[in-house]
Order: C-alpha cells, then structure tokens, then sequence
C-alpha cells in the first residue's frame, strides 16, 4: 500500500528537488509536499502520464513533477509532440483545452477545471461574429487564453511570444486582435498593422502601475525590470525588458544589475531563483488564483481517478486547430 508519510526513502528522493526550492519552501510544509510528489511521479509512470507545468505554477509542483516546464508556445508544443498516454496540464484550463486540440488522440487531464482565466472569460462567441461582421475580411488574431469555440472564430492565434510576428504574417494592413487590450496596445505601438482591440484584461497584470515601477526604481536603484506583455503600455514604457514568462526567463541571462523584479505572477521569481544566485529578486506579490487551483493534491487525484478530462467538440476541435496550427509555423517569430 502506498504512504504519503515523509520517509527515509522520500527524503533521499526528494532531496535533489528540495535544494532548487528551499529559498521559498520552509523544510515543514516540504515534509507534507515531498511525499506527494514522489507519489504523483510514481503514478506518473504507471500511466504513462506527462506532466506539463506552466511558469505560473507553485515551485513544487514546478520543479517536483512538471516534465515539461514553460510558456503557452512552448507547452503547446509539448503537448502536440508527446506520444504519452496521458496529458496532465497542470496550467489553466485554455492550455489543456490547447493540448487536446493538438492532440485529441491523448487522454488530456487538468486537475482543477475551475482553473480558468479573465481574458478567456472576457469574449463570447456572438461578440466575435459581431466583430467580424462589422469589419468583413479584417483577419482576427486571437490570444490563446480564449477558450476552443473563440478560437474556432479567428484566423489565427498567437501568444505573448510570437504576438507581433503572428500580426505581421498576416500581410494585412488592419487585424482584429482579440482579446487582451493591454497585448493588443503594446503590440501596436511595435508594428505598422493597425490593430483593433477588445476590452479584456489579465486581472493579474492589469494591476501593476507606472507608480509603483517607479517607486520600485527608487527604492532600488539600478534595479532591472522586467515585465509581461499583459501589463499595460504605460507600464511596459517604464521597464527595460518585456516579454512571454519564457521569453522573461531567457533574459535573466543577461542582465545587467544584480537586482531585478519581474512584474508578472508571483511564483514565476520563486521558480528561478535558484538558477539564478547571482540576483536578488524583489518579489511583488501577485497571485494569479486560477493557476493557484492547481496543487499536489489535486494533481495526485487527478492521476489516480484520471480526472478532469478535458473534452473539445470535434467541430470545434478542427476549426481551433487551423488557428493554433497556422501560429505553431509562425514559431516563436
Ligand atoms: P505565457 O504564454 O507568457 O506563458 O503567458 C500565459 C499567461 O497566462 C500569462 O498571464
Ligand atoms: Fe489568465 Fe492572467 Fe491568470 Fe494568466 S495570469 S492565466 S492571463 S488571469
């Protein structure tokens, strides 16, 4: 029968994890984690189950279990590839909705199906037609944070990564951009495309403001910043790199102070940290509490009772894929 006690046997492996989370895991709660992880990696194998952590989720559940870690793009990617039996998304629900649309042969798996997301909840499917109608033959670039159905509607989606890229592939002088406002805005002002935007936000990001960069900058001087395209422009003007949570991390390598802040969800400082001893990170505090859903707990049931399968309607299934497809050839632009 299986323990889920912290053993001898759980601490020798483990260990290896808990140096890369020490710097934000008290030794306590990981004596409660270590022996679910060992648990959920063992089921893992049992399954033939992949695990693909986003750079949102918890340092556990980051470095403990995710195969796969990264951005949307890159976990999109993943997903397409992988010829494991089982998807366990362990991200918010549009991504694993993404991995099955790629990959509808796989058993896709999300352990908290409440796990959703202000952008994708912020456009219906009747707001799209309407759009459509009233600017005939202006292509529509949608974000991946949208669910299936707004995806089936556009012409073609993009990320934080390849967002400008996706744009420019076009060859359109106007596109529909739907429906991050603040990435549509910050798009714009890199391209000569017009862009015509949709009133969603990233409850996350939209609360970060030019004051409190500033402040930051002044109580840190030197300080770089580093922040995700979802803020919004004004805030994007007042930082020295802007970029997806990937494209966020690869830039790490090369700054120039010792000091940073990455304005974006919190756990994102917590998950680099420890590659990283030669900065100090400044962690702003914000949660992202759909990517918070996610836990060891949940991921552990989820691989036992193969629970919540993620499901997209075939007629949907293939109008999104066109979409998603035609961004995986723009890549990472
Ligand atoms: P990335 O594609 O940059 O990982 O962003 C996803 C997201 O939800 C950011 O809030
Ligand atoms: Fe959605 Fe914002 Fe959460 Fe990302 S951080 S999943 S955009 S609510």
């Amino acid at each position: 029968m299986e323990t889920l006690e912290y053993t001898e046997a759980v601490a020798e492996a483990t260990d290896p994890i808990y140096e890369k989370v020490k710097q934000s895991i008290p030794r306590f709660e990981w004596e409660l984690a270590a022996p679910l992880i060992v648990e959920i990696n063992r089921l893992k194998k049992i399954r033939n189950a992949v695990i693909l952590g986003h750079n949102y989720m918890v340092p556990e559940i980051f470095h403990g279990i995710s195969d796969f870690k990264g951005d949307s793009l890159g976990l999109a990617r993943e997903a397409r590839d992988t010829d494991a039996d089982v998807i366990v998304f362990c991200g918010v629900h549009f991504m694993a909705e993404t991995a099955k649309i790629l990959n509808p042969e796989r058993t896709v798996l999300i352990p908290d199906p409440e796990a959703g997301c202000s952008l994708s909840e912020s456009i219906t499917v009747e707001d799209v037609r309407l759009l459509k109608e009233r600017h005939p033959g202006v292509p529509v670039v949608t974000y991946m944070n949208t669910p299936a159905a707004i995806k089936a509607e556009s012409d073609i989606c993009c990320t934080s990564a390849n967002a400008k890229a996706v744009v420019e592939s076009l060859g359109s002088e106007t596109v529909i951009f739907l429906p991050d406002e603040y990435l549509a805005r910050n798009v714009a002002k890199e391209t000569d495309v017009r862009v015509l935007t949709w009133h969603g936000t990233c409850m996350v990001h939209e609360r970060f403001t030019v004051e409190e960069i500033r402040a930051y900058r002044a109580q840190y001087p030197g300080i770089e910043v580093i922040a995700h395209p979802e803020c919004s422009p004004e805030v994007c003007e007042e930082v020295d790199f802007v970029g997806s949570t990937t494209g966020m991390i690869g830039y790490l390598d090369s700054a120039r102070g010792d000091r940073v802040i990455m304005i974006t969800e919190c756990s994102m400082s917590d998950n680099v940290e420890e590659a990283h001893p030669e900065l100090e990170f400044i962690k702003p505090c914000a949660i992202c509490p759909h990517m918070k859903k996610i836990t060891l707990e949940k991921t552990l049931a989820s691989l036992k009772e193969l629970k919540y399968e993620v499901e997209v309607p075939e007629e949907v299934r293939v109008r999104a894929l066109r979409a998603v497809e035609r961004m995986l050839e723009v890549g990472r632009g």
